[in-house]
């Protein structure tokens, strides 16, 4: 049970554990390098399109390959799956944690779908974290449009439906939403975590507690999440990609005959390394391992 004793240990200790999306084998290269710099355990994680794009078995092999080879612990985590079939896969092909987002559901069919993941995933020694509120922000992107206020409170999580589904569902981490949302958004758009929100959900979930959409917040107010709000998970994905996506196109200018791929990507590798280890350092998760 790497994940939960690993997510146990981050409770214990008031740090979190960065899960850093991967899309291909250069991210998952900086990712880990990122981790065995900092000494820090690491969650890898795949969406369902970065998971139909590099194969669920690649991905946890990869992640097998390279906690031996780099010696720190990579869990991997399905991130924001949204069907059982998916789930299910995952499980077979040695994720450790498994995020069944049944937010697009009915809360009774999200219960009865998660009950079903979590059976599977534990009988495995596989975690689950559930999801009942639609995170605002359309995906990892850098957003141009601003959300209002009311949007983002919308999505804001209820602590006592957040117990109620916990308690029904088994989930072991509990995607909370109190100002968080997904990619990043113009100067101004992204408002300041409800730390006092947070507070309340983790008096009752019970559960360790995620925060998504870690991209564009106020590194302060994470950190306040972490050490207050008794966030254990922070999931980062836009940063690796903005960075990733700049460093490539300078590459690409400043060697225009280089064809060799392998002589093209350290400096990206690089620049994606940095940002990651930025997040471990706001995680507070460095020489833990
Ligand atoms: P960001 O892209 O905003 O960092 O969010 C990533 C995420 O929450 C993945 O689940």
């Amino acid at each position: 049970m790497i994940a939960f004793d690993w997510l146990q240990r981050a409770r214990a200790e008031g740090f979190a554990i960065g899960a850093f999306n991967v899309g291909n084998l250069e991210t998952f290269k900086a990712i880990v390098q990122a981790a065995a710099n900092k000494k820090s355990p690491i969650i890898i994680e795949s969406s369902p399109g970065e998971t139909h794009w590099m194969g669920a078995s690649n991905i946890a092999d990869i992640g097998k390959n390279f906690s031996k080879e780099y010696g720190i612990p990579i869990i991997v985590n399905l991130d924001h799956s949204e069907t059982p079939e998916d789930c299910m896969a995952a499980i077979e092909a040695g994720y450790g944690l498994v995020h069944f987002d049944g937010s697009k559901f009915s809360y009774e069919e999200n219960v009865k779908i998660a009950k079903q993941v979590v059976e599977a995933a534990h009988s495995k020694g596989i975690i689950v974290e559930g999801e009942i509120d639609r995170i605002v922000g359309a995906g990892s992107e850098v957003h141009k449009e601003m959300y209002t206020v009311e949007q983002i409170r919308s999505g804001y999580t209820d602590p006592k439906k957040a117990r109620k589904f916990i308690e029904e569902t088994g989930v072991d981490v509990f995607a909370a939403f109190f100002g968080n949302i997904h990619g990043t958004v113009p100067p101004g758009g992204q408002p300041p975590l409800d730390i006092a929100l947070l507070q309340k959900v983790k008096e009752i979930a019970g559960t360790f507690l995620s925060l998504h959409g870690g991209s564009g917040i106020d590194e302060s107010d994470i950190k306040l999440a972490i050490e207050m709000g008794g966030i254990n998970k922070v999931n980062v994905n836009t940063d690796l990609r903005v960075a990733f996506r700049a460093s490539l196109e300078k590459t690409l200018k400043d060697n225009p005959d280089t064809v060799a791929l392998y002589k093209i990507f350290p400096p990206v590798i690089k620049s994606v390394q940095q940002v990651v280890e930025r997040w471990i350092d706001i995680c507070g998760s460095a020489n833990k391992v």
